[in-house]
């Protein structure tokens, strides 16, 4: 790393976060920048944090700050205490925060209040539901961004549309699509099903939205759908902590047809998903990762954030009544993608693409509209 220069730190908290900060840091690495990582501890199991680090080749962070889990009040508490020595060590010329998690909104309030600009990367998704924690996340962090990068054209409406200046915003595809693309060469469903031992075809389900596994009456709802799925095809659940113990109380056990496990590294993940023949989720970058491999994807969720893989992939939005049904249609169709094309941008170049933004707004330089198209 440079010894001299401008310095960007980037705060990652939790397991989407790292996905999305891969491409961004190696961009940067490429064009010399300074830069290191904060990790705020959010997530910290080691299949939660460790294993992206090894899977991405992220550099070890130059700081963990141990926030752990709690409330909003007690987590957000701690990561602005946390966040504000860290900034204040560094003193970085630029920091990026990543999705919609708590660890981002306690960057950006942390930078905003101390003046220090901070950029966003993945600005400009809607759910349009303030249920979600993650949508106030999202509003919040926005208003507050000095540079947004946007993944999808309708998060440049719903930036617009909140009176932020588009001088500040800039679509620059998806990072998360970059990480799935350097993954592609290793992505081989057959170790993974070996060590699991699956064979012929199979299901991935994936459940952590609060909406669905926090309260005991929505997880045995979600639990009987998705048993209704595994009795037209074995589905394989990589489970995530929370809301671990109160979907095995919904009934969410191994069983014939259903198999819980342990979450899953990013490439064993992505590989498992890469020979399935249907993934269930309530993930937000599941829903994108599904839509580039083609894979059929079924999201248990009233609303989306991401309605581009709605449009032009392979993502449907079911209640979790509609789910045995859809998921039978799914088996049956395989993937179908309405529009027949791709998101735009999602083309395994938005790293290199927000790095020489970055690089460029350090020089000063804060690249017009006209260079922006040219980027793109
Ligand atoms: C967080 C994000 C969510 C994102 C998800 C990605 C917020 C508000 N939510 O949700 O947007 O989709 O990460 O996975 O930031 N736990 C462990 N080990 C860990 C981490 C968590 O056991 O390493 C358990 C704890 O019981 C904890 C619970 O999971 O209370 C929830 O963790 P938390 O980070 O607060 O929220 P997530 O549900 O993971
Ligand atoms: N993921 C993983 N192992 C798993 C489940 C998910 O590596 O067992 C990856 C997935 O490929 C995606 C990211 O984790 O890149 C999404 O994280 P998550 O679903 O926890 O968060 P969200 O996207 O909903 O915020």
């Amino acid at each position: 790393m440079p010894q001299e220069g401008p310095f960007v730190l980037h705060v990652l908290g939790a397991r989407p976060n790292f996905v999305k900060a891969a491409p961004v840091v190696n961009g940067l690495a490429g064009l010399g920048v300074r830069q290191g990582i904060v990790h705020t501890g959010q997530h910290y199991d080691a299949l939660m944090s460790d294993v992206f680090f090894a899977d991405l080749g992220l550099p070890e962070p130059v700081a963990n700050l141990g926030v752990g889990s709690g409330s909003h009040a007690q987590q957000t508490a701690a990561l602005l205490v946390g966040l504000e020595e860290v900034v204040l060590a560094h003193r970085p010329e630029l920091v990026v925060v990543y999705g919609d998690v708590n660890s981002t909104l306690a960057a950006g309030l942390v930078c905003a209040k101390l003046r220090i600009p901070f950029a966003h990367v993945e600005a400009g998704l809607r759910s349009f539901d303030r249920d979600m924690p993650e949508e106030v996340n999202r509003v919040v962090t926005d208003a507050l961004a000095d540079i947004l990068f946007v993944t999808s054209p309708d998060g440049l409406s719903h930036l617009s549309s909140e009176g932020i200046s588009p001088s500040r915003v800039h679509l620059v595809g998806n990072p998360m699509i970059d990480s799935l693309f350097a993954a592609l060469p290793k992505l081989d469903p057959k170790p993974v099903q070996e060590r699991l031992g699956v064979s012929g075809r199979y299901a991935v389900a994936t459940l952590h939205r609060p909406a669905n596994v926090d309260e005991p009456e929505a997880a045995r709802e979600l639990v009987d759908a998705v048993l209704g799925v595994a009795e037209q095809v074995p589905v394989i659940v990589p489970l995530h902590p929370r809301g671990r113990g109160r979907l095995a109380e919904a009934g969410l056990v191994d069983r014939d047809g259903l198999k819980i496990i342990d979450p899953l590294g990013y490439v064993d993940f992505l590989s498992l998903v890469r020979g399935a023949v249907l993934v269930v989720t309530d993930s937000g970058g599941v829903q994108e990762e599904t839509t580039m491999l083609g894979v059929p994807c079924l999201t248990v969720r009233p609303n989306t954030e991401r309605p581009i893989t709605v449009t032009h992939g392979t993502n449907r939005l079911v209640t979790p009544a509609q789910l045995p049904a859809a998921a039978s249609k799914a088996l049956a169709d395989g993937a179908v993608t309405p529009s027949g094309e791709l998101p735009v941008l999602w083309d395994g170049k938005s790293g290199p693409r927000i790095a020489t933004i970055i690089e460029a707004w350090l020089r000063g330089d804060n690249l017009s509209p006209a260079s922006r198209g040219a980027l793109a």
